[in-house]
């Protein structure tokens, strides 16, 4: 990507209302924009990161034998009131009526329809167990939306739910999941402890919670919870065992904020000078700056660079602004590339530097060496 043909909208300052280092730097590093409270809209470079943070969700929940559906995000009252949390719900669901009058929510939750779904479909032991899940927006009116993206009204969340024969098979599929959980925080570059929680609204009788450590406080990335039979018998989804007996089916449901995951990553991961992404994440892997577009030299090697980087797979940005390599330097670690190739003046001795983020330390490499040096980078 070129950054004169992109959308990189950096600033200095952050927002009155933001109290968190994340919340400030996903900003000034131009990936979200709030629309409203609790609103926001992922630029194109926050959306990058949303989509690398997804597919290592997806990579793992696969592994674990997840089937990914699509659920849609407005739902019918009447399922909520046979589950019974039409009541239980309050303030926090969205409620509406369609032009027929007919009463609809805007789902901030799936438990209901997922329910539905296998209630039509599975009738027999032989069918489970099954873990379903899905990537999709969910809506919750939250009383006081703050911190960004780790508080909003409308979120990203992948929710899976689990339906197995009985007890025993909840154990194994929810210590599947909680494992899964483990390598996907892993894998963002997030720490995470787990903790027993309160499972409010969605009911059953054991929930854990996982918890990024971070500079600020504690904050809850993922919560799994072993739902039991509640939703089952309550929405009648039952099957026949071997015996030939009618017998609910027993359910667990497992959350991560994707949006909240990206914040989480931002507040273990940065410096005074900006956002420092750990690689599986980084919105690019590497950006060239070329310290000065009027040298034709310097303009040649960095366009090579660039196309070979390309040709390689590696996501790369060029700053091809015609700003000062200060401007350049500053917006590339409040951005975070883990990569700064810099074409300047040690082009005379045919090397180019190259800054590593996270180390804050800088290497010559001669520039015939450098796409090899890079990707080892990359690859350890
Ligand atoms: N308002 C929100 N904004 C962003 N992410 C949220 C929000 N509420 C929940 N999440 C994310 O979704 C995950 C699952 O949510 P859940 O445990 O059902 O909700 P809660 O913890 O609010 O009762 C949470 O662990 C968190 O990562
Ligand atoms: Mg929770």
């Amino acid at each position: 990507m070129r950054w004169k043909d992109y959308f990189i909208p950096t600033s200095k300052n952050p927002p009155k209302d933001a109290e968190t280092v994340s919340h400030k730097l996903m900003h000034r590093a131009g990936l979200i924009e709030k629309i409203s409270s609790g609103i926001y809209t992922f630029l194109p470079l926050g959306l990058r990161v949303l989509r690398n943070v997804e597919n290592i969700v997806r990579e793992e929940m696969n592994k674990a034998k997840g089937i990914e559906v699509l659920m849609p995000s407005i739902q019918p009252a009447s399922l909520w009131k046979e589950s019974g949390r039409w009541e239980k719900m309050g303030k926090d669901m969205l409620r509406f009526k369609d032009r027929h009058g007919k009463e609809m929510v805007f789902g901030p939750t799936h438990e209901e329809v997922i329910t539905y779904i296998v209630r039509q479909h599975i009738k027999s032991w032989k069918q489970l167990p099954l873990l379903f899940y899905q990537i999709q927006t969910k809506f919750r009116d939250e009383i006081r939306p703050r911190f960004g993206v780790i508080r909003a009204k409308e979120f990203l969340m992948k929710d899976a739910y689990s339906f197995d024969m009985d007890e025993k098979g909840l154990d194994i599929s929810y210590q599947r999941m909680r494992e899964t959980y483990f390598k996907i925080f892993s894998r963002c570059g997030i720490n995470v402890t787990i903790q027993k929680a309160d499972s409010g609204v969605m009911g059953g009788k054991f929930s854990e919670e996982f918890v990024a450590e971070g500079e600020c406080k504690e904050l809850e990335v993922g919560h799994i919870f072993k739902l039991g039979t509640t939703y089952s018998q309550n929405m009648k989804a039952y099957f026949v065992d071997k015996d030939g007996k009618e017998k609910p089916i027993y359910m667990g449901c497992y959350g991560i904020g994707i949006g909240r995951t990206v914040a989480a990553i931002i507040e273990g991961n940065y410096d005074e000078n900006g956002i420092v992404w750990p690689v599986s994440v980084a919105p690019f892997k590497v950006i060239i700056v070329p310290v000065n577009m009027d040298d034709e030299n310097i303009r040649e090697k960095s366009e090579s660079l660039y196309s070979e980087l390309i040709e390689k797979k590696i996501d790369v940005l060029i700053d091809d602004r015609e700003e000062s390599p200060g401007v350049k330097f500053a917006d590339a670690d409040l951005i975070g590339i883990p990569l700064r190739i810099t074409v300047g003046k040690k082009l005379k001795e045919g090397k180019v530097e190259i800054k590593i983020r996270k180390e804050n330390r800088s290497v010559e490499v001669p520039l015939e060496n450098s796409v090899r040096w890079i990707l080892d980078f990359l690859n350890k």
